[in-house]
């Protein structure tokens, strides 16, 4: 696990664009997961700009999103099938087929939970994983004491979780009780994940994801198994760690072949 403390979200957009940018480069029909709720925005307008200004191009590439409120009417403006094509798939050339999302309104959810765990694998995999962190440790929709070998199924959020996503419902009696998320097992196949955190209030929920033992009651802390995961934060979500600078100290000497 890489540990990155940036001065702000600007410094993280630039950062995590540029592992995207990379990546489609290298492999132009990439497969990327894609994370809704606030902190990935600045990285989805920075990926928008760049294929604005400099025709960075996702014709070929095809989207996974995390998860998705179940229960919500097709075309509700809080369902993440809605947010992610508002805030960016829509403003870059990714095809609509492309970007999928659990089918959060399937009658039969155990068989849709299937099927978006085999379209995954039929796409090849997942090779970059965008992951934002709730301040209960949650990645995707995977709560405090999830299976650290979940995959695709439904979940019932916290309370903590309903009111950390009431700003978006307006009201907390709005917010859906129930989820279809990637399990923890499935975000773990991916070849590449980055997990973004902004704020003091994610400042525990990181200390005990990249700092705490390997425990469901922080769903995160799975991510010390993953061989390749990139933690990007800014200086109030990284506040509580005991090793900040340490990390610090290892990112100034990174070799500049790394990459991140
Ligand atoms: C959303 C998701 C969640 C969020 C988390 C943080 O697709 O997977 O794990 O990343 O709830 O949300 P924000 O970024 O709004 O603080």
């Amino acid at each position: 696990m890489e540990v990155v403390i940036l001065p702000g979200s600007k410094q993280i957009a630039s950062l995590a664009a540029d592992a995207v940018e990379a990546l489609l480069r290298r492999k132009p029909d990439a497969v990327l997961g894609l994370a809704t709720g606030s902190t990935p925005l600045p990285v989805y307008v920075e990926l928008a700009a760049r294929h604005e200004r400099a025709g960075l191009d996702f014709s070929r590439v095809r989207a996974f999103a995390l998860d998705e409120y179940v229960g919500l009417p097709a075309g509700h403006p809080e369902s993440y099938r809605e947010v992610i094509a508002r805030e960016f798939t829509a403003r870059v050339n990714i095809s609509p087929a492309n970007v999928h999302v659990p089918d959060g309104a399937a009658a039969d959810i155990p068989a849709a939970c299937r099927a978006y765990e085999d379209a995954i694998r039929d796409a090849g995999g997942v090779d970059l994983q965008l992951l934002g962190v709730g301040t209960d440790g949650h990645i995707g929709f995977n709560e405090p004491g999830s299976s650290l070998a979940s995959r695709t199924r439904i979940k019932t959020l916290i309370e903590q979780t309903r009111r950390d996503n009431a700003r978006f419902f307006g009201s907390l009696a709005d917010v859906p009780h129930h989820v279809l998320t990637q399990g923890l097992g499935t975000i773990l196949d991916a070849r590449h994940v980055i997990l973004i955190a902004t704020g003091a209030q994610k400042a525990q929920a990181v200390r005990d994801l990249a700092e705490g033992p390997v425990a469901a009651i922080c769903a995160a802390s799975v991510l010390q198994l993953h061989p390749h995961a990139t933690i990007l934060l800014d200086e109030a979500a990284a506040s509580s760690l005991r090793l900040a600078d340490y990390y610090r100290h290892s990112y100034d000497h990174k070799p500049a072949w790394q990459g991140l």
